[in-house]
């Protein structure tokens, strides 16, 4: 399989900004500490780890936490996604390529294809899969044992899982949007290894606005750093508020396409209950980057609600939007 490769989970060509151990991931406290109990749990046992899926919305760290995963068990880390993964046989080559101990990250899981995700039933638990080889009446099915290996999923859609699947993971960790303190940490510790000289209510600012998720911040940083060299060298308050909004980011955190969405909401359909379709196509964005990007935060932000009908304004939202919902 040319599209996916093998490197050690701590080569920093690759990891950038990534945290590379336990100790260096801000927040997400809950999840972290059921990784540690049980990465510790398999090195004292010199077992690889059982196998883990991360879900949550794109930015959070899965792909970090992987990586982390397997620099902790100082194991190989083999990444790969599930739209690359098309037939049984990429599948069983990969597999079967695998050490004792591996970790193998599957990105995006909920986009493996039925066959694919059948065969890998047998891999996670049995550690073995049967491969049919040659058609028709020479068809036969041979057995390949496969290494102890860990599995990794990532999944910005667990719902999207059939439960097979989802129940061959031992552990499912769900991360959550990171609050400003956490989000906060990551800038700072982001601009040591940058060199960028911020002050603390500068860091703070930029994560009050990086809805919650530490990818947006270190964009956020970016932008703000190349704003403020125009003037100094050490980025102010002053200058994260306006290069902030610059980007047309508001003090709640809240992007042009999330207010976009919201008034939409609002303007064109009374506030709801509307379907996900017609607000992706009123829009002009792709259903899925509405529902995996969007909308999960501004419903955790209290400005949407998802019912079977559609989505509806929340109070909140129409505060935000400066009308009065009453008077419609
Ligand atoms: N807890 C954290 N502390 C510090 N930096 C973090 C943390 N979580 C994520 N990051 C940073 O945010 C960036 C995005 O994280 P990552 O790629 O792991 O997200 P993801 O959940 O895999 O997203 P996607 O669903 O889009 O693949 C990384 O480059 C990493 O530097
Ligand atoms: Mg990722």
């Amino acid at each position: 399989m040319n599209e996916s490769f093998k490197f050690k989970a701590d080569n920093p060509a690759v990891s950038g900004l990534r945290p590379s151990a336990f100790s260096d991931f801000a927040g997400q406290s809950r999840v972290l500490e059921k990784l540690r109990i049980m990465t510790s749990a398999a090195l004292r046992r010199q077992e690889p780890l059982n196998h883990i899926l991360l879900s949550g919305p794109p930015g959070l760290g899965k792909t970090t936490l992987a990586m982390i995963l397997a620099a902790e068990m100082r194991a190989n880390i083999r990444v790969t996604s599930g739209p690359v993964v098309e037939k049984a046989g990429d599948l069983a080559g990969m597999l079967t390529g695998l050490e004792y101990g591996d970790v193998l990250f599957i990105d995006e899981i909920h986009r493996l294809s039925k066959t694919v995700e059948e065969y890998l039933y047998s891999a996670m638990e049995d550690y073995r899969i049967d491969v049919m080889i040659d058609q028709g009446p020479n068809a036969r099915s041979i057995r390949l044992d496969i290494p102890k290996f860990t599995l990794v999923g990532a999944t910005t859609r667990t719902g999207l899982l059939t439960s097979p699947l989802r129940s061959r993971f031992t552990l499912q960790a769900r991360l959550d949007y990171y609050d400003a303190k956490n989000l906060s940490k990551i800038v700072e510790r982001s601009a040591r290894l940058l060199r960028i000289i911020i002050q603390e209510e500068a860091a703070f600012e930029i994560a009050c606005r990086s809805r919650g998720t530490p990818r947006i911040a270190n964009n956020l940083l970016f932008f703000v750093r190349d704003f403020s060299q125009q003037n100094s060298e050490e980025i102010t308050l002053a200058h994260a508020k306006e290069a902030l909004l610059l980007l047309d980011i508001d003090e709640h955190g809240l992007d042009e396409m999330d207010k976009r969405i919201l008034e939409v909401i609002g303007q064109n359909y009374g506030g709801g209950p509307v379907g996900a379709n017609t607000i992706a196509i009123a829009i002009g964005e792709e259903r899925q980057t509405l529902e995996e990007v969007h909308e999960p935060f501004l419903i955790q932000e209290g400005y949407l609600q998802r019912t079977p009908q559609g989505r509806t304004l929340t109070s909140k939202a129409w505060h935000l939007l400066g009308i009065d919902h009453n008077d419609l």
